[in-house]
C-alpha cells in the first residue's frame, strides 16, 4: 500500500494549497478508516455523494453482479443494455410524467452542459438565465452559468448571453423573457451556503417560464436524492422542471449524472445535427447498476421518512454562542460563524476529534454538514458533542 504524502502532493494534480490530507484505507457506513486505524465520521458524505453511506451492501452487490455480466460495451445510445434500461425506467416511475426520458452522463457538470445544450437546441434561443451565487460545475459551460465571479475571471471569455438574477427575488423574474432559452437554478442553493427559496418564488419562476416559453432546468445535483427529505427537492415547492439534472448521490459512490426531460424535448438532440450530445462512458452499466441499487435502498429502507427528524435533532443539539445562524433543509446544513478563518479552525479541530466537516466554495464563513442520511440518532448525538468541542477548541 502507498499512502505517501509526497507522492500525493507531487504526482497527483492539486486543487488547493492546503488539501485535507487524511489517508483513507477503507470506508463503511458513515465512517472512513485510516491505515493507522483512526476512524473518521464523514459528516459531509464525500460532498453530497454518500447519501446512503459508504459501500452500502446492496450497492456493492449490484456492482459485483454487473461486473460478472459486462463492463463498457459501446458508447452511449447505441446498444440495448438491461441495466441502463432498468434505471431509466425506474426514474420514470419516480418522476412526474414529463420527466420520462433520461440521458446518462459522467458527472454533474456534464449533466448541466447537456441540459443547457438541450434547452438551446429545443427552443432555438440562446440566452441563459442563471442565479447569482449559484454553482453548476467546473467545465466552461457550467462555469459560465455559475455565480462566483472570482472563480470565473481567470477563465474568461466564457459563454456569451448569460444573464444573472438574484435567487429568491421575485422582482428579478422580469429578466426572463421571450429571448430566454432556459433558466437554470439549484432548487436549493448548495455552495452559496444552503439557501432555501420560498414556495411562492419557485411557483413564480415556473409561471414566468411558462409565460415566456423558457425551459426551467432544476439542478438537484447536490440537493436531490433525499438530501432535503423528499427524493427530489422540487417536490417540496409544488413545481415540476422541464429538465432535471442529477449526479453525486445518484451513483451511490460511482460516477454518474443524468439530465432528464420529456421524450419530446429530448428528441431534439437526435437530428439537425444528429448526435447533439455524445459521451463515451455515459450510461456505463456498472455505474447504472450502482445508481439503480441506490434508488432501491432509498425506497426499501424508508430513508426519506427519517430525514426531517434527524435534521431537527442535529439542529437542536448544535447550540453554541459562536454560531451566528443555522440554515437547514432536511439533512443539508450551513452553519454560519463570524469569519472564514474561524470556520477553517473549527474544521481542523473537528478533524483532530475524528469528525469530517467542511466549508462552502462560495460562502467560506459557513460550515457544511450533510451526513449520510443513514446516520443514527446516537451517531448524531456523538457527532454533535464533538462538533461543540471543536468549536470550543478553535
Ligand atoms: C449544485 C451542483 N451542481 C453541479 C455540480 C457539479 O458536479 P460535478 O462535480 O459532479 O461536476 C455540483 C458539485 O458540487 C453542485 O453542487
Amino acid at each position: 500500500m502507498d499512502f505517501s504524502r509526497e507522492t500525493f502532493l507531487k504526482h497527483l494534480a492539486q486543487t488547493t494549497a492546503s488539501p485535507y490530507l487524511i489517508s483513507v484505507e477503507r470506508a463503511e457506513g458513515i465512517y472512513l478508516y485510516s491505515p493507522d486505524g483512526t476512524r473518521y465520521t464523514d459528516l459531509i458524505s464525500g460532498i453530497g455523494v454518500s447519501n446512503i453511506g459508504h459501500r452500502h451492501p446492496t450497492v456493492v452487490k449490484a456492482i459485483k453482479d454487473q461486473l460478472d455480466k459486462h463492463l463498457h460495451v459501446m458508447v452511449y445510445g447505441e446498444y440495448i443494455q438491461s441495466t441502463p434500461n432498468r434505471l431509466a425506467e425506474k426514474l420514470s416511475t419516480l418522476l412526474p410524467k414529463n420527466l420520462d426520458c433520461s440521458y446518462f452522463v459522467n458527472s454533474g457538470t456534464e449533466a448541466n452542459e447537456g441540459a443547457l445544450k438541450l434547452a438551446k437546441r429545443y427552443t432555438g434561443r440562446t440566452e441563459i438565465v442563471s442565479c447569482r451565487k449559484s454553482y453548476h460545475g467546473s467545465t466552461h459551460g457550467s462555469m459560465s452559468v455559475s455565480g462566483n465571479e472570482i472563480k470565473k475571471l481567470a477563465f474568461r471569455p466564457l459563454l456569451p448571453d448569460v444573464r444573472f438574477i438574484h435567487f429568491n427575488e421575485l422582482d428579478d423574474l422580469d429578466n426572463i423573457t421571450e429571448r430566454t432559452a432556459c433558466v437554470i437554478m439549484e432548487t436549493v442553493q448548495g455552495d452559496a451556503g444552503v439557501r432555501v427559496p420560498t414556495r411562492q418564488y419557485m411557483k413564480a419562476v415556473r409561471e414566468r417560464c411558462n409565460k415566456t416559453g423558457a425551459l426551467l432546468i432544476l439542478d438537484e445535483i447536490q440537493c436531490g436524492l433525499g438530501r432535503t427529505g423528499t427524493l427530489f427537492a422540487f417536490e417540496q415547492f409544488d413545481i415540476v422542471p422541464d429538465i432535471l439534472t442529477l449526479a453525486k448521490a445518484f451513483g451511490g459512490g460511482l460516477p454518474i449524472g443524468a439530465f432528464i426531460s420529456s421524450h419530446e424535448i429530448m428528441k431534439s438532440l437526435t437530428h439537425d445535427p444528429m448526435l447533439g450530445h455524445i459521451t463515451t462512458f455515459g450510461g456505463n452499466p456498472v455505474c447504472c447498476a450502482s445508481a439503480l441499487a441506490t434508488l432501491e435502498v432509498i425506497e426499501t429502507e424508508n430513508i426519506l421518512q427519517h430525514v426531517e427528524t434527524k435534521g431537527k435533532l442535529f439542529e437542536s443539539l448544535l447550540s453554541h454562542p459562536k454560531i451566528k445562524e443555522i440554515r437547514r433543509i432536511g439533512l443539508m446544513f450551513a452553519i454560519d460563524f463570524e469569519s472564514a478563518d474561524m470556520v477553517s479552525r473549527i474544521v481542523e479541530e473537528a478533524k483532530k476529534l475524528g469528525i469530517i466537516c467542511y466549508w462552502f466554495l462560495s460562502h467560506p464563513n459557513s460550515f457544511r454538514i450533510a451526513p449520510p442520511l443513514t446516520i443514527t440518532h446516537d451517531e448524531i448525538k456523538e457527532s454533535c458533542a464533538s462538533i461543540l468541542q471543536a468549536i470550543e477548541n478553535a
